[in-house]
This record gives structure tokens, C-alpha cells and sequence, in this order.
């Protein structure tokens, strides 16, 4: 016997651009992202919400897109990796992590960009220790967390 999933209208709006979507009930948010919209910039890592490689914002709030289901995303805002810059010019916590080597393989990047972005608009000149409590859900398997923290602290001192 064959079932046929349950499909609902998602209408998001995502970096300026409203989407809708008829999508099973099942789709995660991270998969609606990265396969229906097709912005792959977000990545899939861990998938139970412990790395934070899917981090985005939603309505202003960071948010583990592998353990969200994106019919909650109905009419929510979201930001991800690729509406973080402002056009051609960077944001500058992405000129700090390229600056001071913040990554390596890239593939926790886009989740500690948008983290450290929420950081920055919370606390503007937050501490070593503030950024390392802030950032703990975010693991880099490359354990590049020396650079990653100066990148955070390199963006801060140029805000
Ligand atoms: S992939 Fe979502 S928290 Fe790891
Ligand atoms: S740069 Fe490779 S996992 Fe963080």
C-alpha cells in the first residue's frame, strides 16, 4: 500500500524574496531551503540540532533549521547565509573570518557567520569568554575555534 504524504502551503519570506510552496508536512526546514528554494549556501551537518551547521534567523532569532519544520516557517522571515552581505560588499563578519582564517573546510561556516552575526547585534563588544558561551553550539570539526573566535572579536573591533 502506498500513502500519499499530507502537503500544505508554506509562504516564507526569504532575504527579501517571498516564496510559497506546497510541501509534505514532513520537510524540514534546512531541506525546504537548501532543495525546494535552492539557497544550498545553509548546511546540513549533524541533522538532530547539535552543530549548528543549518543555523539561520528566523524572525530575529537563530534558529537550528535541521530540527525546525518548515510549515512552522509559515509566515516567518528568514535570513540565511546568502542575505547576510550587502550586495557586492561583504558583511564584516564575513571579511573577518576570510581576514584572520576563520574557516577551513567551510562547512560550519555559514552557521558560525549567522551565530556570530546574532552575537554582534546582541552584545556589539562581547568578551572572549561571552563569545565562547555564545558560539558553543556551533562546532567546527576542523576545531578551528582560535581563529573563529579572533575572526568574531576582529568583526566587533571593526563595527
Ligand atoms: S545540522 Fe542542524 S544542528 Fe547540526
Ligand atoms: S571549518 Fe571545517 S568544520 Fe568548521
Amino acid at each position: 500500500m502506498t500513502t500519499t504524504p499530507i502537503k500544505q502551503s508554506v509562504t516564507v519570506n526569504i532575504n527579501g524574496t517571498q516564496y510559497t510552496k506546497e510541501i509534505p508536512t514532513y520537510r524540514t526546514l534546512v531541506d525546504f531551503i537548501r532543495y525546494d528554494i535552492g539557497l544550498t549556501g545553509t548546511k546540513e551537518a549533524c541533522s538532530v540540532g547539535v552543530c549548528g551547521a543549518c543555523t539561520i534567523e528566523m524572525d530575529g532569532k537563530i534558529t537550528a533549521s535541521c530540527i525546525t519544520l518548515a510549515v512552522k516557517a509559515d509566515g516567518a522571515t528568514i535570513t540565511t547565509i546568502e542575505g547576510v552581505a550587502d550586495g557586492e560588499n561583504l558583511h564584516p563578519i564575513q571579511e573577518a573570518f576570510i581576514n584572520h582564517g576563520g574557516f577551513q573546510c567551510g562547512a560550519c561556516t555559514p552557521g558560525q557567520i549567522m551565530a556570530a552575526k546574532a552575537l554582534l547585534e546582541h552584545n556589539p563588544h562581547p568578551n572572549e569568554s561571552e563569545i565562547k558561551e555564545w558560539m558553543m553550539g556551533n562546532l567546527c570539526r576542523c576545531t578551528g575555534y582560535y581563529q573563529i573566535i579572533e575572526s568574531i572579536q576582529a568583526a566587533a573591533e571593526a563595527k
